[in-house]
């Protein structure tokens, strides 16, 4: 049975915790400072395992110890946002809780696949990278599944039809420069320039672009946790059930898109090795022209972090 461990047990780690659970993916641990607190969710997800007839076991725990061999570690733990607060104001807390848990996942389970949540996401993929010394292949951000999730949202509301109906891709950073690929959406093969205004088409992208703000306004206390937490999972599934499916993530990029030494969101596949091929669409001239001012933020955040920690 895989062994999928998840760092953090606030509340998108606990809500990637009952999806894998709830989508039997393997023996979960769910690892948190807190270790009770840890315990308690563990607890209180594998009972309601139980309720569905479920093997499934969730272990909670404060020690690096129990993570041992793990085949995929999420990592969820940092500070989330609190309404003000851009993702880019997470930047020097959050690198100092990614560099430890790090250092003791790479220590525990050599082999794993590192799948970084915490934000922001492009920039702390990019410090776990060197972090870990693993291969690009096998360090991976969430960001594009979410994103993309919001797009199909908005468009299916405003076209009153269902979300699985529309085809979203999402590129480049996890923030307000996110580039929705307009040009690229279609609803069951027509594209929405067709079917929507050119206003309402850039409102929806605008509310794309600020939709995780618009939950952390309305929350108060947090950011958002049910979709954020399914859509690592979807990544955890396509790794360990080799399904080969095409996702949006943050990975480094060698070249292609143009882009050099970075970690930037592109549509990747997602199969047991990890990332498995970078998939290369092509983008209108809108849409790479939106994607350089996107990767231009990521290098100048990530640069200057990694510049102020080598110090
Ligand atoms: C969001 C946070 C998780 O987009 O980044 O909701």
């Amino acid at each position: 049975m895989d062994k999928i461990t998840i760092i953090g047990a606030g509340n998108v780690g606990a809500h990637a915790a009952v999806s894998a659970a709830t989508l039997e993916l393997g023996h979960i641990i769910l690892l948190d400072k807190d270790a009770d607190l840890a315990k308690g969710k563990a607890l209180d997800i594998t009972q309601s395992m139980a309720v569905s007839h479920s093997d499934i076991m969730v272990s909670g725990t404060g020690n690096y110890e129990d993570t041992a061999d793990s085949d995929i570690v999420v990592i969820t733990a940092g500070v989330p946002r609190k309404p003000g607060m851009s993702r880019d104001d997470l930047l020097d807390i959050n690198a100092d809780i990614l560099e430890s848990i790090v250092s003791q996942v790479v220590k525990y389970s050599p082999e794993c696949i590192l799948i970084v949540v915490t934000n922001p996401i492009t920039t702390m993929v990019q410090l776990a990278y060197k972090v870990s010394g693993f291969s690009k292949e096998r360090v991976i951000g969430m960001a594009g599944i979410l994103d993309g999730a919001r797009f199909k949202h908005f468009i299916a509301q405003e076209l009153n039809v269902g979300a699985s109906e529309v085809m979203t891709m999402v590129i480049g950073d996890h923030g307000a420069l996110m580039v929705p690929l307009k040009d690229h959406c279609q609803v069951n093969g027509q594209p929405i320039a067709e079917l929507l205004s050119h206003q309402k088409i850039e409102n929806i992208v605008s509310r794309v672009q600020h939709g995780g703000s618009e939950i952390v306004n309305l929350l108060k206390t947090g950011s958002a946790y049910f979709a954020p937490g399914l859509a690592v999972i979807k990544m955890v599934k396509s790794i360990l059930r080799n399904e080969k499916k095409t996702l949006p993530c943050a990975v480094y990029l060698e070249g292609e898109y143009s882009t050099k030494g970075l970690f930037v969101g592109v549509p990747v596949v997602l199969g047991r090795q990890g990332v498995e091929k970078i998939v290369d669409i092509h983008l209108s001239e809108k849409e790479a022209i939106a994607f350089k001012s996107s990767v231009e933020h990521i290098r100048e955040r990530t640069e200057g972090l990694l510049e102020k920690r080598a110090k």
